[in-house]
């Protein structure tokens, strides 16, 4: 028989919470044959609002429980139109909590009690309009009174039209909650039920399992969030052209996995890259310089920065806003326009700095000279050296040789795969982190 963590059998602990007698027999399921997993011990509430991705949340129960967590649903007014109360309460055999003023509940665990009883509470799928009451500490039901009672992390998974999500209220609400500490998965791009296509679409139920089990995660970097900068950057030229390069994201997406392996909170901030983005973490997809500064900015404060992006170094002093056509005068004259060094800004900020701030260095000749000078300019802690000519094969590779270098030593590592590399950069800056 399963223990729950403070000791009651499953049938201890549905009996007490029992609303019914047809959930009780629901309860009496047992899952003993799914052994230790990672989520084992923890309590997760969670918080369904009223949007067609709801229909993905039992598949989420599922998942949880698989992975040992105990699940305790709530359920909006609006969710109970999209998914039913019967559905989630035998995947998480527990009770499902949907109303405040229900006197019973309250009798039995008041909803303070149950707000603090979590380890961590998961909004999936959150509306715009669940978000909105967030960032505002509106209170007007269950769901929301938890959420401003809460004292445990929160992570939410938004869904919603994608003119909602690009609705400018809504990044306000998003960009209040991050300074908050609520932590996001998603959305994801794609097909909406409304028929539309882009950013809105909820996580899958995997990835909202990665992001919960990372941010459950014990490790030597528990505790800490740490930013990561990846991928190149696109500086549009007209609507159809643009400046590019070679950065395929591998290097840095591993470093992001890594560290989040160690039990990071890792926000990952990205260029249009080759490489998918990591689960389990908030991932800001960016296009330009100017993007990826204004998102790594939102993003601090950090216990650790990491700069892997191959950022363009120019941009259009100003990009045509309809394609150029070729002329009979000549060549275009393009004019550039410098891009902001995300680096370097944020290696130079004072107050609110990093307490460890890594850059990445992709040289071609003198590597190391080059890089150790590079460093000392943009001033950040160490910098992580690269051959990128194309003989190495390193840009868009799979295997990189670095060389870690810091104020006063210059470290180089054999060639390994990025993932490699990327472990042992994790360890250094866990290492490091530790120290301070
Ligand atoms: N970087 C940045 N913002 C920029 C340019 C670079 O944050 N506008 C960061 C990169 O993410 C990397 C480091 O600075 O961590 C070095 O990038 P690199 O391309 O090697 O150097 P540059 O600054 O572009 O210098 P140069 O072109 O002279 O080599």
């Amino acid at each position: 028989m399963r223990l729950l963590r403070n000791g009651q059998t499953r049938a201890q602990h549905s009996s007490r919470h029992s609303g019914s007698s047809r959930a009780r027999i629901l309860w009496s399921v047992k899952h003993s044959d799914w052994g230790t997993t990672m989520l084992s011990g923890k309590r997760i509430l969670l918080i369904v609002t009223g949007g067609i991705a709801a229909f993905k949340t039992p598949e989420l129960i599922r998942l949880l429980r698989k992975s040992g967590a105990a699940v305790t649903p709530v359920l909006t007014r609006a969710a109970e139109e999209f998914v039913t109360p019967l559905t989630l309460s035998a995947l998480a055999e527990e009770k499902v909590y949907s109303d405040l003023f229900d006197l019973t509940d309250e009798a039995e665990m008041g909803h303070i009690q149950l707000s603090r009883s979590a380890d961590l509470v998961v909004v999936a799928p959150a509306t715009a309009d669940m978000m909105a009451k967030m960032a505002n500490g509106l209170a007007d039901d269950l769901a929301s009174t938890l959420l401003l009672a809460t004292d445990t992390p929160v992570l939410v998974a938004p869904a919603m039209n994608v003119r909602m999500w690009q609705h400018a209220a809504t990044a306000r609400n998003a960009a209040q909650l991050r300074a908050d500490g609520v932590q996001f998965v998603g959305p994801a791009d794609g097909d909406m039920a409304c028929g539309e296509y882009g950013p809105g679409r909820m996580s899958e139920p995997s990835e909202i399992l990665a992001a919960i089990e990372a941010m459950l995660a014990d490790g030597p970097l528990k505790g800490r969030h740490i930013l990561v900068t990846s991928g190149p950057t696109h500086e549009p030229i007209d609507p159809v052209r643009y400046i590019a390069n070679r950065s395929s994201g591998a290097q840095g997406t591993a470093l992001a996995r890594a560290l989040a392996d160690l039990g990071a909170r890792v926000t990952f901030v990205t260029g249009p890259a080759d490489v998918p983005p990591p689960e389990g973490m908030d991932v800001v997809p960016v296009t330009t310089a100017v993007d990826m500064l204004g998102a790594v900015q939102a993003a601090l404060p950090a216990d650790a920065a990491v700069f892997a992006a191959a950022v363009a170094d120019w941009r259009m002093a100003s990009a045509s806003d309809q394609k150029l056509k070729k002329s009979k005068d000549g060549q275009p004259v393009l004019e550039f326009a410098e891009n902001p060094d995300i680096l370097a800004t944020v290696s130079q900020m004072g107050a609110g700095r990093p307490g460890l701030v890594v850059g990445f260095a992709a040289e071609t000749n003198d590597v190391i000279e080059n890089a150790t000078a590079k460093r000392a300019r943009k001033q950040c802690d160490w910098i992580v050296a690269n051959d990128v000519s194309p003989a190495t094969g390193i840009m868009g590779g799979s295997e990189n040789a670095v060389t870690l270098i810091s104020a006063d030593d210059a470290e180089s590592w054999p060639r390994m795969g990025k993932d490699d590399v990327a472990r042992r950069l994790a360890a250094r800056i866990a290492a490091e982190l530790d120290g301070k």
